[in-house]
Parts: C-alpha cells; structure tokens; sequence
C-alpha cells in the first residue's frame, strides 16, 4: 500500500463524517508549498510532516508513523499513532513501544494541580533510560477551535519550562505528542520544506493524543471508542 492510498483514506472519511481535515493546505512557514496532505505519513527516519505520496509503497520492516487532524462541530482533534509494517527490526520495535509508553506516563499523571515540567521529567526518563532520544525541535501544544493553540507542550524539561511551567488546571485540552529518535535527538528539514527527518538516519516514533484535563484525571479524547 501506499501512503497516497491512506491518505485518500483518510479524506474520504473525513468527508463522510462532515468534519474539516486540518493538515491540508496548511501554508508553509517560509513561503514554499502548503502542505498537500491530509495525513502527514512518515516512514522511517521520518519523524513529522511526510508527505503522502502514490510513489511511497510501504514495504516490510518500515515504522510508519501517521499523524492527523480534524475539526468537527468547531472544535480540533489531532492524534498520532506509530504502527510496524511486517516484521521490524527489535530495536525499532522497541522505539515504538518505548514512544507509545511516553504517551501512556503523561495520560495517567495529567491531572489539575499537576506542573507539566514534572510530566515532562518522567516522559523523558523513561525515553533516555531506554536509550532512546526526545526530540526538541517540536513539540505538543494546546488546541481547541484551532489545531495550534498556546501553551507549547514539550516533551522534555528545558529552561524554558522550568521558568514558564504550565499548571494543569481543569478544562485545558492539549495535544500531547513525544517525538522519539533511537540515535540522537536532531533533526533536519528535507529539500520539499516539510519533511522532517533524523540527523543520523536512525528510527523515529512518534504518537499523540487530544486531552482534556477534568476533576481527577483526563480525558482522551481521540480514543477510538
Ligand atoms: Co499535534
């Protein structure tokens, strides 16, 4: 399959259900092409904002990762989700297991009262302890009628962080989405403007869920149910 098929996929669906798909026609930061895409597919050591593409044939041993949003009834969904095509290498079976776990730490401590740095502390210890890397150069961010709303939510702590924490309070819906490299955390920009990539060509993993922090808990809110 390619990922120009999944991303026909993904419209038709789209459609069906009445909602907006968000990535596509999304303007590029510089000036270049607004992204085509309704997913954004990334193979490999493509870690956000690959391109779908009828000339991109998914084979075995691939680690594709397909992020995607939608607003329905006004409001912005975006999820991401990292899935082995045939038999992956271990440890790229590991990176994704180890990048979906990062995911799972920040849903079960996310609560009102709760500093984001101490949910960023633990999402990044338990990448680096499996020797794994965060990648810094994006990150989650808040979302509501617009896909990209403040806060920034990253999944590591910085400086930055530790100075202009971010206190979970009840009603916040943000995106939480680590980013995890199995070599080292830098990235670079492909030659079409969007594609991100890993500096060494090693694997990257990447997942993501919508939630909205209530009394006691969160919620997510892009679980299939
Ligand atoms: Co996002």
């Amino acid at each position: 399959m390619t990922t120009g098929h999944l991303d026909k996929v993904a419209l038709d669906m789209t459609a069906q259900a009445g909602a907006e798909a968000l990535f596509k026609g999304v303007p590029h930061p510089k000036g270049r092409k607004p992204f085509p895409g309704a997913i954004c597919a990334s193979i490999n050591d493509e870690v956000v904002h690959g391109i779908p593409s009828e000339t991109a044939a998914l084979k075995d041993g691939d680690l594709l990762s397909v992020d995607f949003g939608v607003r329905l009834n006004g409001y912005c969904g975006d999820a991401a989700v990292t899935v082995p095509i045939g038999n992956v290498a271990e440890v790229n079976r590991r990176l994704m297991d180890v990048t979906r776990e990062v995911l799972d730490i920040a849903i079960s401590m996310a609560r009102p009262g709760v500093k984001w740095s101490q949910v960023a502390a633990r999402m990044q210890k338990h990448a680096e302890s499996a020797g794994f890397s965060v990648v810094r150069d994006f990150v989650g961010h808040g979302i509501g009628t617009r896909m990209h709303e403040d806060p920034k939510v990253p999944n590591f702590v910085s400086r930055d962080l530790l100075e202009d924490d971010i206190l979970l309070t009840e009603g916040m819906v943000i995106a939480v989405e680590p980013m995890i490299n199995a070599g080292g955390y830098g990235v670079r920009t492909l030659g079409n403007g969007w594609t991100v990539v890993t500096k060494d060509g090693r694997f990257s993993a990447h997942f993501e869920h919508t939630i909205a922090i209530v009394k006691g808990g969160c919620e997510v809110l892009t679980r299939p149910r």
